[in-house]
C-alpha cells in the first residue's frame, strides 16, 4: 500500500530531524557529494529516478560540486521521500531541507501571482516556456515575492510538457464525456476550477497518492504529461490517454533564501552556471523522454486518442478572465505572450 499523506507528512518531519541531526555535511543516501568541509543541500524531488528531473539535477549536483572544489553539492531525493510537494515546500520554507521542485501550482497558494504562468495557453509550446521564466526582466519580482514571507526563492523551472486527460473508464473526444467523472487535481484552485469547466469533480490529491486513487476508483480521470503517465506506472490503471494538450505545465527550482544567501559571490556564480546547463539539458531530454513514455506505455496496453482540441480549449479559455484579478497578474501574462509574438 501507498503511504497516505498523512504518513508521508510524519515520514518528512522524521527525515528532516534525521537530516538536520546531521548536521550541514554530506548526509547524501549515496554517499557522494561534499567534501568533509563542503555544504551538502538536499533537494526533495517526487518524481522517480528516470525521470528526466532526476536526471538533470544529478548532473546539476555534480557539476556544482566540481566547480566550487566540493564546497557546495546536491543530494537528490526522489520518490516523495522527503514529503509530497506541498510538505517540501514548507521543509525549504522551514529550511529543514535546502531544495525541491514544485508544480506551479503550489506557489499560487503562496502568491497568486504565480497563477499566470499556471493558466492554459499562457504558453504556446515548451520553448516559449522556457525564455519566459528565465528572462529575469518578466521573473525577475516574481521570483524574489517568497523570499521575505516565506525565506523561499525561486530560481527558475523545468517545463513539464503539455499536460492532456487520461481515464479508468475509456477515451473522452470533448469535455462532455467528463461530466460527472471525478478528476483528481493538483492543490490550487485554478486547478479545481479548471476540472469544474471541463464539467468534472475535482478531487485535488498529492501526485503520489494518485496511483491507489486511479486503482481504487477514489478517481476516474487525471491530467498530466506522458513522461508521468508512464514513470508513475498510471498507464495500468487509468490507460485511456485522451491528447488534450490543455496546458504547458511547470515546474519551479526553490531554495531556501538564508541558504542560498550564504554563498559567496564566486560560488553563486557557478551555482547558477550550472543550474542554467541543468536546465537546458531537461528540456533536451524531454522531448525523447516523451517519445520513449509513449512507446513504453503503449506496449504496457495504454491507448493514446486524439480529442477535439478546440472544444477543450473553448471552455477552458474563460479562466484567464477569472483568475486574472490585479496587475502584477496582467503585466506577467502580457509579457509572457509578447514574447510569443
Ligand atoms: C508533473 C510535475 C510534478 C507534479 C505532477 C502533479 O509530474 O512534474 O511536479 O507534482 O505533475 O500532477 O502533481
Amino acid at each position: 500500500m501507498r503511504p497516505t499523506k498523512a504518513t508521508i507528512l510524519t515520514m518528512a518531519t522524521a527525515s528532516a530531524l534525521v537530516l538536520a541531526a546531521c548536521g550541514g555535511g554530506d548526509t547524501a543516501a549515496d554517499g557522494d557529494g561534499g567534501g568533509a568541509d563542503g555544504r551538502s543541500l538536499r533537494l526533495a524531488l517526487n518524481q522517480t529516478e528516470e525521470h528526466p528531473s532526476f536526471i538533470a539535477l544529478e548532473n546539476f549536483g555534480s557539476t556544482l560540486d566540481e566547480a566550487t572544489d566540493g564546497r557546495w553539492s546536491i543530494d537528490v531525493y526522489p520518490n516523495e521521500t522527503l514529503g509530497a510537494q506541498a510538505e517540501a515546500l514548507q521543509l525549504v520554507s522551514d529550511g529543514s531541507v535546502e531544495m525541491a521542485i514544485v508544480s506551479g501550482p503550489q506557489l499560487e497558494n503562496l502568491n497568486e501571482d504565480f497563477v499566470v504562468f499556471n493558466l492554459p495557453k499562457v504558453f504556446d509550446d515548451v520553448e516559449h516556456q522556457m525564455s519566459v521564466i528565465h528572462d529575469p526582466e518578466i521573473t525577475g519580482d516574481l521570483y524574489a515575492s517568497l523570499e521575505e514571507s516565506n525565506s523561499v526563492t525561486v530560481l527558475g523551472g523545468f517545463t513539464q510538457g503539455a499536460r492532456s486527460v487520461y481515464t479508468t473508464f475509456g477515451p473522452v473526444t470533448t469535455p462532455d464525456d467528463l461530466a460527472g467523472k471525478k478528476m483528481r487535481v493538483q492543490e490550487s484552485d485554478l486547478h479545481i476550477a479548471m476540472a469544474e469547466a471541463l464539467g468534472a469533480s475535482a478531487t485535488p490529491m498529492a501526485y503520489g497518492e494518485l496511483y491507489t486513487g486511479l486503482q481504487s476508483g477514489v478517481v476516474d480521470a487525471a491530467e498530466n504529461n506522458e513522461v508521468s503517465f508512464h514513470t508513475q506506472r498510471h498507464y495500468e490503471v487509468a490507460p485511456h490517454w485522451s491528447q488534450t494538450n490543455h496546458l504547458v505545465g511547470l515546474d519551479y527550482l526553490i531554495i531556501n533564501s538564508d541558504v542560498l544567501a550564504e554563498m559567496s559571490e564566486e560560488d553563486r556564480a557557478a551555482f547558477d552556471e550550472a543550474w542554467t546547463a541543468a536546465h537546458e539539458e531537461h528540456t533536451e531530454l524531454w522531448m525523447t523522454a516523451t517519445e520513449e513514455a509513449i512507446a513504453a506505455a503503449e506496449a504496457g496496453g495504454a491507448t493514446f486518442n486524439e480529442v477535439d482540441e478546440a472544444a477543450f480549449d473553448a471552455v477552458l479559455a474563460p479562466l484567464a478572465e477569472e483568475f486574472i484579478t490585479n496587475e502584477s497578474q496582467q503585466a506577467l501574462f502580457d509579457a509572457a505572450r509578447a514574447a510569443a509574438e
